[in-house]
């Protein structure tokens, strides 16, 4: 069997599994199975980007990291990653911010991870590079004389050409992505987005097995093992401060870094609607929305802290009683474990970004739930995992009187719904696992070109 190559920004070389929080490291290791590479970077920032790697072992996984430079990370992860691919994908080109200088240093930064990758690929080996801080990189590698299979998936969405092509380097971008052998998206609309861009942009390129088998494979969960590990998780210490904490409240989570893309200030504006329309509900709810910092060298996400901690003072301001918060927010995160055991509490999970690649958050508090009386997945429309998701409460997250209305409705959902909600839910995340977007996406990736079609 082939040995895999994963390539991706962030590795979880040093966490243990059930401490981290979330998120594309997560999957990937969940899915993994037989000899694996997988390369990085360190999360550590130093004088200079290493032209080698450290290495570390656990099981068949061997991680390779490099450190980069305070430049490097400026340019290519807080700057043309994180102030312009992230908005712009994410479709608010209001937030988009495009500075030559960080570009340069994107790419630059891309060829410095394929001159540390080189030395480390072996004849046969099968490469999947991940998301959008490394679209460059198959180029890069193929400059430098790889001629290995080379898959890329994107973990975010992929906007329409009206969008994309605010891009400046929009062109060489496609062009990046279009010398994969094969480009994976989350769903068929970000599939389709990506044909359109590359057939008008790269009109020459149409035949390119990037765009011409281009696939919607969603990303999923390992959702068993999440359940093992919320019914154990229920019975921690923390579990049962919570529930104490609650004198029987009924409790409506949200877990979300703390990004724009969330939906949290409409989220924030729903509730306190709740509060406001049905009075019924005060001192009998508590909302917890966990919301771990993130990206704070960019100011878009210092001025959305700033709205949530606004927001949070108005709303406990107005609504709190002397022995009630009905807000609880914390800007720190809490360990994947811990969470599994808060969503199985919680009679509520409000998941609404503004766009989401996929959302695997919904996913996991619908694998916590117990399948005897489980709580409704509140879900935007515009998450990925709404495609299939489609027996939760779908809601318009730009709507915070209809997120209110679902919540209500939530509320007072009948148990034989919940479980019949549930059920179907539940179907959709074991069919579409971890481990089958791994398995699918590699069986794409290594079948013969001709029986290689667009799917769906
Ligand atoms: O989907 C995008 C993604 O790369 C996720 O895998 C991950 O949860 C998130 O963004 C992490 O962002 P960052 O690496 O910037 O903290």
């Amino acid at each position: 069997m082939a040995r895999l190559v994963i390539v991706s920004n962030r590795v979880p070389a040093s966490a243990k599994r059930e401490q981290q929080a979330g998120g594309l490291a997560v999957v990937l290791e969940e899915a993994l199975k037989g000899e694996v590479l997988w390369f990085g970077w360190s999360g550590k920032r130093t004088h200079a980007t290493s032209a080698k790697p450290t290495f570390a072992t656990r099981g068949t996984t061997t991680f390779a990291t490099i450190d980069l430079s305070e430049e490097d990370y400026q340019a290519y992860y807080a700057g043309f990653s994180n102030r312009s691919l992230w908005p712009l994908f994410h479709y608010r080109t209001g937030l988009v911010a495009y500075s030559r200088e960080d570009y340069k240093g994107y790419r630059s930064t891309n060829q410095k991870f394929a001159q540390a990758l080189v030395p480390l690929l072996r004849p046969g080996d099968l490469l999947w590079i991940h998301d959008y801080h490394l679209m460059p990189l198959g180029r890069a590698l193929r400059e430098q004389g790889v001629d290995l299979k080379m898959g890329f998936f994107l973990h975010i969405p992929f906007p329409p050409l009206s969008v994309f092509d605010i891009l400046p380097p929009a062109g060489e971008l496609a062009a990046d992505l279009a010398a994969y052998d094969l480009a994976g998206f989350q769903t068929a609309e970000d599939r389709d987005n990506f044909v359109g861009c590359a057939r008008k942009i790269l009109p020459e390129a149409q035949r390119a097995p990037a765009i011409a088998s281009a696939v919607a494979l969603p990303v999923g969960i390992d959702g068993k093992a999440f359940a093992r590990m919320a019914k154990t998780s229920r019975m921690n210490a923390e579990s049962r401060r919570l529930k104490d904490s609650l004198v029987g409240r009924k409790l409506i989570i949200g877990a979300d870094r703390l990004d724009y893309s969330k939906g949290l200030p409409q989220r924030f504006e729903a509730y306190s609607e709740l509060l406001e329309t049905h009075a019924e509900y005060r001192e009998k709810v508590s909302y917890l929305q966990v919301a771990p910092r993130s990206r704070e060298e960019v100011s878009e996400y210092r001025e959305l802290k700033r709205t949530l901690d606004r927001l949070t003072g108005r709303i406990n301001g107005k609504y709190a009683e002397f022995d009630w918060v009905p807000l609880r927010y914390m800007t720190h995160g809490l360990s994947r474990r811990l969470l599994a055991g808060f969503f199985r509490m919680a009679a509520i999970g409000l998941v609404t970004p503004l766009r989401d690649g996929m959302n695997l958050v919904a996913m996991e508090y619908v694998a916590a739930q117990d399948e005897e009386d489980p709580g409704v997945l509140i879900l935007s429309r515009f998450a990925g995992a709404a495609a299939s998701l489609d027996a939760a409460l779908i809601v318009n997250p730009y709507d915070p009187g209809g997120i209110a209305e679902a919540l209500h409705e939530g509320l007072t959902m009948s148990r034989q719904e919940r479980q019949e909600r549930w059920r179907s839910l539940m179907h959709r995340i074991d069919e579409d696992s971890a481990a089958a977007w791994c398995r699918r996406f590699l069986a794409r990736l290594t079948a013969p070109p001709k029986t290689l079609r667009a799917a769906s």
